[in-house]
């Protein structure tokens, strides 16, 4: 499978990084942290169009499986992938053929945060923004970083997740 990992933390040495990693190696899958890239906020009059926000969709539309990788800030996605998804507006109005490429990609959300379990209105926004894109929404993974992340307290949840996805 041609898996892309795309990881949107505030740092790219930190548990969503940790475990986007692991995630990526277990799918042999490529990995893209967003804090290397310059995508900027969403510009009514698109000058921004010749940042890294059009050749990343031209990676991602060639995708078989698209995993974003977000901490979880404030009961919501990272400002990073806030930033990203706003930025897919570019694809409904001035590149609408990369957009059309979208339909049916499958994605899921791999997430960290410290408490338990995530809110319990998080997974709606992706839900949302998978149907309005004709995306393919899978089923995401959680884990709880209340001590940092530590893999062999996530791999039967990361199996999990794994055979989920490849069903
Ligand atoms: C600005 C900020 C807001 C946070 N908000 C939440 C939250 O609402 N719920 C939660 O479970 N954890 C919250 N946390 C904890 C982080 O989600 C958690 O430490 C996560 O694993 C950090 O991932 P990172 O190392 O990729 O930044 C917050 C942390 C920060 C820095």
């Amino acid at each position: 499978m041609n898996s892309l990992v795309i990881l949107a933390s505030s740092r790219s040495g930190g548990n969503t990084a940790r475990l986007s990693q692991e995630i990526a190696k277990r799918l042999q899958a490529d990995f893209v942290d967003l804090l290397g890239l310059s995508i900027s906020y969403f510009d009514y009059q698109h000058r921004n169009i010749a940042d890294d926000f059009i050749p990343l969709m031209e990676r991602i539309v060639t995708a078989d499986f698209v995993v974003f990788a977000t901490p979880v800030y404030w009961y919501s996605m990272s400002a990073q992938l806030k930033t990203f998804f706003d930025r897919f507006t570019d694809l409904l109005t001035v590149k609408k053929e990369l957009g059309r490429k979208l339909r049916g990609l499958p994605i899921s959300v791999i997430a960290t945060g410290t408490d338990a379990e995530l809110p319990s209105d998080f997974e709606t926004q992706f839900e949302l923004i998978a149907d309005y894109l004709g995306l393919v929404y899978r089923e995401p993974l959680y884990c709880c970083c209340a001590d940092g992340f530590n893999l062999q307290q996530h791999q039967q949840a990361i199996q999990g997740y794994l055979d989920r996805i490849s069903n």
